[in-house]
């Protein structure tokens, strides 16, 4: 989860730590942040990035410490495309502050499918040529080979939440003409062709995944059914499993607590993002069935049972965590004594007098 903690991109102790301390938690895969593929990516000035070897170095030793501890160490790739060129969202008094980002103030230009703004005054990104285009896919690919050199083993293309790839994919903010867009196959284009040049460098034995947005949430939108045949697309080329989260791509679509949207006056139901543990988890299902592919279920999932049940009864291959995670980093563990699974954990050694309460309990000796 976007930390804004980096300089030039470059990842540090904090993200050690961060991750590191997830990993320690249990859990199964530890995933960055968006990490920008190009420097005109990133949503903020101190986002991490991936666009230069030198950012390799720290990201081997993070993804090396994920490793010794159990976990799988992936990264997802990124690029802000229209939503770039925002301030840091962690003001000086370290609340969340997003707002487009002065020139004066390190402010940069922005690209998107077509020169529509992300929001009424918002920044206004430049059409982008061809060539554009394909300096986009050999950023995507040129960094897949670092994540690759940086040791991950799963790699995450970022294509949800508002972010370049959705872009396209969106009628909601590609209107453009050309090859990449005029209809579905066009705007899924850029999409397809990142894929295929990711695969081609990314080991056939690493884990490619996709998140997308299966739904913008607005009439007019990208909806679950055009979700459905980009996965079998995307299942083709070599993809191996789907993150299935939503929204991002208007800013006119509110968030709201399922039970509440009645009771609200002056909404636009159709723009209402429904929000309820799983929330999302049946679209996961559905493309999981349909287009024959490995999900993942997020969003609002918190209890363990619940987690659990998601996955055995088959709604998605797997769940994965933000916010909670970010309040409890020992969440895995808990979890696998709530579900009585303790004695299939492995603690480190150096905490193991810490969780010797657990039945059963393996430690991991140091
Ligand atoms: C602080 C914060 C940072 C996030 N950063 C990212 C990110 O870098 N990449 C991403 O795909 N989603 C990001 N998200 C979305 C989460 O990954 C997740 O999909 C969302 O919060 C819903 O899941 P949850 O209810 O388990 O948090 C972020 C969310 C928050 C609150």
């Amino acid at each position: 989860m976007v930390q804004t903690s980096s300089y030039d991109g470059f990842a540090n102790n904090w993200h050690l730590v961060h991750l590191g301390s997830r990993a320690v938690g249990g859990a199964g895969l530890v995933m960055t942040e968006a990490t920008a593929v190009e420097k005109k990516g990133r949503i903020s000035l101190n986002d991490l990035g991936i666009w230069k070897d030198a950012h390799i170095p720290k990201l081997l030793e993070i993804s090396s410490f994920i490793k010794n501890q159990g976990s799988v160490p992936g990264i997802q790739l990124a690029h802000a495309g229209r939503k770039a060129s925002y301030s840091s969202p962690l003001d000086k008094q370290g609340l969340r502050a997003y707002a487009p980002l002065e020139k004066s103030k390190g402010g940069w230009e922005t690209l998107g499918p077509s020169p529509i703004p992300f929001e009424d005054g918002g920044n206004q990104p430049k059409l982008m040529t061809k060539n554009d285009i394909k300096k986009v896919i050999n950023s995507f690919t040129k960094a897949a080979s670092r994540a690759d050199k940086a040791g991950f083993e799963l790699v995450e293309i970022h294509a949800a939440h508002g972010y370049l790839l959705h872009q396209f994919y969106s009628p909601i903010s590609n209107i453009r003409t050309d090859a990449y867009g005029n209809d579905f196959n066009g705007r899924i284009q850029l999409t397809l062709e990142v894929a295929k040049c990711v695969r081609k460098v990314w080991p056939s034995n690493k884990v490619l995944c996709f998140r997308i947005s299966f739904t913008d949430w607005i009439d007019g939108g990208w909806v679950l059914e055009d979700s459905i045949e980009l996965c079998k697309k995307l299942k083709k080329i070599g993809v191996d499993i789907i993150d299935v989260s939503s929204g991002g791509t208007s800013s006119k679509t509110v968030a709201i607590a399922k039970e509440l949207i009645e009771d609200r006056d002056n909404v636009e139901i159709k723009s209402v993002i429904p929000l309820e543990p799983g929330y999302q988890v049946h679209a996961a299902e559905l493309i999981k069935q349909k287009a024959k592919i490995k999900t993942a279920s997020v969003g609002l999932i918190t209890d363990p049972q619940h987690a659990q049940n998601i996955v055995s009864s088959k709604k998605s291959d797997f769940v994965f965590l933000g916010r909670e995670l970010l309040r409890d980093p020992y969440w895995p563990i808990k979890a696998a004594q709530t579900l009585n699974q303790a004695k299939n954990l492995s603690i480190p050694g150096q905490y193991y007098l810490g969780w010797r309460d657990l039945l059963g309990v393996k430690y991991r000796g140091i």
